[in-house]
């Protein structure tokens, strides 16, 4: 079981035998690009096949107050990544996109549930209405855990992709972190 403590209002880490989730840092840009890659390359989860930043722009969105980005890292290696980005439309400033990818051989140790709390807590303290996402819904597993963490589902975008030769919707999924 992965366990929580705050260590400040900016950092919260979690430790579980030789996991570690924390704050990304500009010199783990390589290791999240690897990291994500390793995941499009199972090209079942996420619509990107290939990871479009370069080291240098990751390192800048790792550098953007606005963004919380999250990694897990086991004996060194990058195993987690999540990243939450804060709209900068005046009209919107309330609500973020959350992504989450977490390497093969490592899921369903509940590294994924630790890191999404850990971006719902950021996200309260800096007055984020809205954590909005969105899933394949053939992802039954990560619409589980959403549900799970208190998501719901707030609309469709029905055959939106093709996968496998199988239409896929597009789902909209949301957290509050004011109660409605
Ligand atoms: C979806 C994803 C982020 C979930 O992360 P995860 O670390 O696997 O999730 P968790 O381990 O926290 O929880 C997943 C399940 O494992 C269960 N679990 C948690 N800790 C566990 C443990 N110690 N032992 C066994 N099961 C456990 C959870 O209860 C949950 O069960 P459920 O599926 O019945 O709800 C991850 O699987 C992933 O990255 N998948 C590939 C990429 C992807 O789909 N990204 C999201 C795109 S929208």
């Amino acid at each position: 079981m992965l366990r929580f403590w705050r260590k400040s209002t900016e950092e919260l880490s979690a430790t579980s035998g030789n996991l570690l989730i924390r704050r990304a840092s500009e010199r783990d840009a390589k290791g999240i690009i690897d990291c994500m890659q390793s995941v499009m390359d199972e090209r079942i989860y996420l619509v990107s096949e290939y990871y479009l930043l370069t080291e240098k722009g990751e390192q800048n969105r790792i550098r953007n107050p606005d963004d919380l980005t999250l990694v897990c890292e086991s004996a060194g290696r990058i195993i987690g990544v999540l990243t939450l980005q804060r709209s900068f439309h005046s009209k919107s400033r309330h609500t973020a996109n959350l992504g989450i990818a977490i390497r093969s051989g490592y899921r369903h140790m509940g590294i994924g549930t630790a890191m999404i709390k850990r971006a719902i807590l950021w996200s309260k303290e800096r007055e984020i209405k809205k954590i909005n996402l969105e899933v394949f819904s053939s992802n039954t597993n990560a619409i589980n855990l959403y549900r799970k963490l208190g998501f719901i589902e707030e609309g469709r975008r029905r055959r939106q992709f093709i996968i496998n030769g199988k239409y896929v919707d597009d789902v909209l999924m949301t957290y509050y972190t004011d109660e409605l």
